[in-house]
């Protein structure tokens, strides 16, 4: 088969039918013991006296544990070792596990893990950005800073000027599944845990150090989440560890989950940032130079807010060449959940500044913002320098071919090569803010095809009177384009690995290091497979995820499972072939070059044989039909603390119009129409690929627009249910959704020239954000400042400054 085929998702039926197994749904031995963690009611403090008697006494309780009785590591931390399972004298936000009731059932476990009586010495908590200033409260000393150029000396020089503030919120992941782990005790002290992770080998060493075991006794099993969204790459760490811990000392099956009001108050969410932007810029809307301040709330563990902050500065430039440029970036303590990964990783932050600014400069002027961001962007390259815009898209993606299967099979074990350093981007290159050179933009062509197939100009032009003649309903349409970097910024964790085996009958295990969220990476990397060995794809068994199999992987995330695992399947799929080839062009004496897999058979000096007998004989001679597959980016290199390198292997594109309307008199307001042109590049499932840009638009927009998270003077987060936090409906979905795959290879040499697709078309929502404030500038003479998310409230305070000024 031709590997790029728009097949469903492999377990679509199972989804639908409510027969995919989740953790909760697998079947547990005789005995499971279930766990619920007794959480702090305040944010900040110590704890003077507690009083455990009635949550052991509680019915059903079999044993509780505070941090003493833990028999090894306290800690759950993704990196500084900042975050212990249980409080240890103190503690830090509303929500903390202090301590862990193991009973015999779920709903036990709960209503006793409500009895404790802690007392505390209150201190006062630090909760805003001014307050976390005030109190010089950070991870990092200083603020971290990238800059080029001289932007004060180019602002002040140029002709126009803006500045401003904006405020935007976090996210709650509400992956539909819950956290949730099962921890099995093994023979010897060894344990089996079945974990909802993006991450199996994080979960497994930090079960390790809490089992005291070293990793080879802890086995992390993962075959899907019901979504993770990078709440999962290190939220699951408590569960798991937990279980383990309860499973040790029980010798009992122990499984816990988070109710829905836990899941929200005990684990981190994407980072809310406070950006303050300056901008210089000529009559044409060019940008001279721009100052971005970043503030970010981390909440009170490090967890992976330092890479987090690092890519919102790595995305201030999002789509435009910024000559002179500086981003500064605070990333602050505070009393609250520790924030963590959220689809886009800071880049979404880190883009709405520049796209804020875009916005302001072209509100300043009185122009068109397509037009204003099309003239700031990046020139598009081709052979020899910078081009005019290409007229037409690029040549049709470089699909797989027979002859370059075999240009493959000449040059295995060479994929993943790399040089160590990444070369400095050459002398009068085109270059990010961190030096980082531009050479594979596409958006001046994919921006002219969807204005076009949009109808932007026209509909535009239609609002515009539309306005002028309605008092009450405002219509806003905004364009906004996405250029997001590809690959891990702390390089070593761009590798991956793959274990296949074939069997005799010719049906053949996949198993590879990356997870399985419903994005479709377990389908695309079957395809993959199914391709290397010319054999329909029900001869492919997708697997759980399992450290037993594949070793030291990193966590499914930064979009690049499909980049990395594909490849490192590549390469084993292709070792077992070449294996297989050589086998059979002896018996037939002729070059392995010959031998041919595909149509389900293999061809051989005149002789067609099925996969399965090709198995076989191989099998008979005693050649190995089981390999693993590794495979590392190449050409990656960063320094996070000077802000130079080549963080990025390649970057992905997209843009997006959206057409909103807003009722003036209440802020309420929705998505009329939006359309969407994505760079997946040669796509390796475009149903799959479609489904993510559709997801991920309408969970960028999510975001923006009815997602707020309202915490109160002490620190509790009040908005802990769906009743008060409002994710996009089926029904809030765009009412005319137009979504179409940019037709273009990946320049680089990626699996099948694909793009990884997870991330990038969450920050197509940004445009909806944009055309409300669009819709509300439209109220009045004044720039209206639209903060995030524009709820309805939101939307209705921002109409009152554009018509009377801040
Ligand atoms: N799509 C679904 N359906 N569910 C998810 O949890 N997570 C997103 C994205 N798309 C997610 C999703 C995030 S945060 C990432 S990093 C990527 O998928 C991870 O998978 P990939 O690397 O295979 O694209
Ligand atoms: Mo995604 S935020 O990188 O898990």
């Amino acid at each position: 088969m031709s590997v790029a085929s728009p097949l469903p998702h492999d377990a679509a039926r199972l989804h639908v039918t409510g027969t995919a197994r989740y953790i909760d749904d697998i079947p547990v031995p005789r005995g499971c013991l279930h766990l619920a963690f007794g959480l702090s009611t305040i944010a900040r403090g110590r704890i003077t006296a507690m009083d455990l008697a009635a949550v052991r006494a509680a019915p059903g309780v079999v044993a509780v544990l505070t941090a003493e009785d833990l028999p090894f590591a306290n800690d759950v931390s993704p990196s500084a070792h900042d975050e212990p399972l249980l409080a240890t004298g103190t503690v830090h936000y509303v929500g903390q596990p202090i301590f862990c009731v193991i009973a015999t059932s779920h709903l036990a476990a709960r209503k006793a893990a409500r009895l404790g009586k802690i007392a505390y010495d209150e201190a006062p908590p630090i909760l805003t950005f001014d307050e976390a200033l005030a109190a010089n409260s950070r991870f990092e000393e200083g603020p971290r800073i990238y800059q080029k150029g001289d932007p004060a000396a180019a602002i002040a020089s140029a002709a126009h000027v803006v500045e401003g503030r904006l405020e935007l919120g976090g996210q709650e992941h509400f992956y539909l599944e819950g956290q949730a782990a099962l921890a099995l005790p093994q023979e010897g002290g060894d344990m089996l845990v079945m974990s909802s992770t993006q991450h199996p080998t994080e979960i497994q060493h930090k079960v390790a150090e809490a089992i005291g075991v070293p990793m080879h006794g802890v086995r992390v099993e993962t075959r899907r989440m019901g979504g993770g969204f990078g709440g999962k790459e290190s939220q699951g760490n408590a569960l798991a560890v937990a279980c383990a811990v309860a499973a040790r000392l029980t010798a009992k099956p122990c499984k816990m989950r988070y109710d829905r009001d836990d899941d929200m108050v005990i684990t981190g969410k994407r980072h809310d940032f406070r950006i303050d932007y300056r901008a210089g810029f000529d009559a044409e809307g060019r940008i001279a130079g721009v100052e971005f301040v970043h503030y970010t709330r981390c909440g009170w563990a490090m967890d992976l807010s330092l890479p987090v902050a690092d890519r919102a500065m790595l995305h201030a430039d999002n789509a435009y060449l910024l000559e002179n440029a500086r981003i500064e970036s605070h990333r602050l303590k505070t009393n609250t959940q520790s924030a963590t990964a959220y689809r886009g990783f800071g880049g979404p932050q880190g883009m709405v500044g520049i796209e804020r600014v875009m916005d302001h400069v072209a509100h300043a002027l009185g122009l068109d913002g397509a037009e204003v961001r099309r003239r700031n962007y990046y020139a598009e390259m081709s052979e020899g320098g910078p081009s005019a815009p290409p007229t037409a898209p690029p040549s049709p993606p470089e699909r797989i071919s027979e002859e370059k299967k075999h240009e493959d099979l000449a040059s295995r074990g060479a994929v993943g090569e790399t040089t160590q350093a990444a070369p400095a981007a050459p002398a009068g290159a085109q270059t990010t803010p961190y030096g980082m050179e531009v050479s594979d933009f596409i958006l001046h062509g994919l921006t002219r095809k969807l204005l076009e197939t949009s109808d932007y100009a026209a509909r535009r032009a239609a609002i515009d009177a539309w306005n002028a003649g309605n008092p009450i309903l405002k219509r806003g349409i905004a364009f906004s384009p996405v250029k997001f970097g590809i690959s891990f910024t702390l390089t070593h964790l761009n590798q991956a690995g793959a274990l296949v085996h074939v069997y005799q009958d010719g049906s053949v295990h996949l198993n590879h290091g990356g997870t399985e969220m419903g994005q479709g990476l377990f389908q695309k990397v079957a395809q993959v497979a199914a391709a290397r060995f010319g054999i329909p794809l029900e001869m492919v068994k997708i697997t759980a995820t399992d450290t037993g199999k594949v070793p030291n992987t990193s966590a499914t995330a930064a979009s690049s499972g499909s980049d990395l695992n594909g490849m490192a399947v590549k390469a084993a799929c292709d070792t077992i072939r070449d294996r297989m080839a050589v086998h059979l062009a002896q018996e037939h004496q002729c070059a392995p070059e010959d031998v041919r897999f595909e149509g389900g058979r293999v061809l051989v000096g005149g002789e067609s044989m099925s996969f399965a007998e090709a198995a076989q004989r191989a099998y008979v001679a005693r050649i190995s039909l089981s390999a693993t597959g590794f495979y590392k980016t190449p050409n990656v290199a960063w320094d996070r603390i000077k802000g130079q390198g080549r963080p990025f292997f390649y970057f992905a594109y997209g843009a997006a119009v959206t057409e909103v309307a807003v009722d003036t008199l209440t802020g309420e307001n929705r998505i009329l129409r939006a359309d969407v042109l994505h760079d997946a590049g040669a796509s390796l499932n475009p149903a799959l690929d479609i489904g993510q840009v559709e997801g991920g638009y309408v969970q960028g927009a999510g975001w923006l627009t009815t997602e707020e998270l309202v915490w109160d003077g002490k620190g509790r987060l009040r908005t802990h249910a769906p009743s008060t936090y409002k994710i996009p409906a089926c029904s809030d979905r765009p009412e005319v959704f137009n979504v179409a795959l940019w037709d273009g290879a990946n320049r680089e040499e990626t699996i099948y020239r694909s793009k990884a697709v997870g991330e990038p078309p969450f920050m197509l929502g940004i445009s909806a954000w944009l055309a409300l404030g669009q819709a509300v500038a439209a109220c009045g003479p004044h720039y209206p400042a639209l903060n995030a998310p524009a709820t309805a409230e939101e939307v209705w305070r921002a109409i009152g400054r554009a018509r009377h000024g801040l």
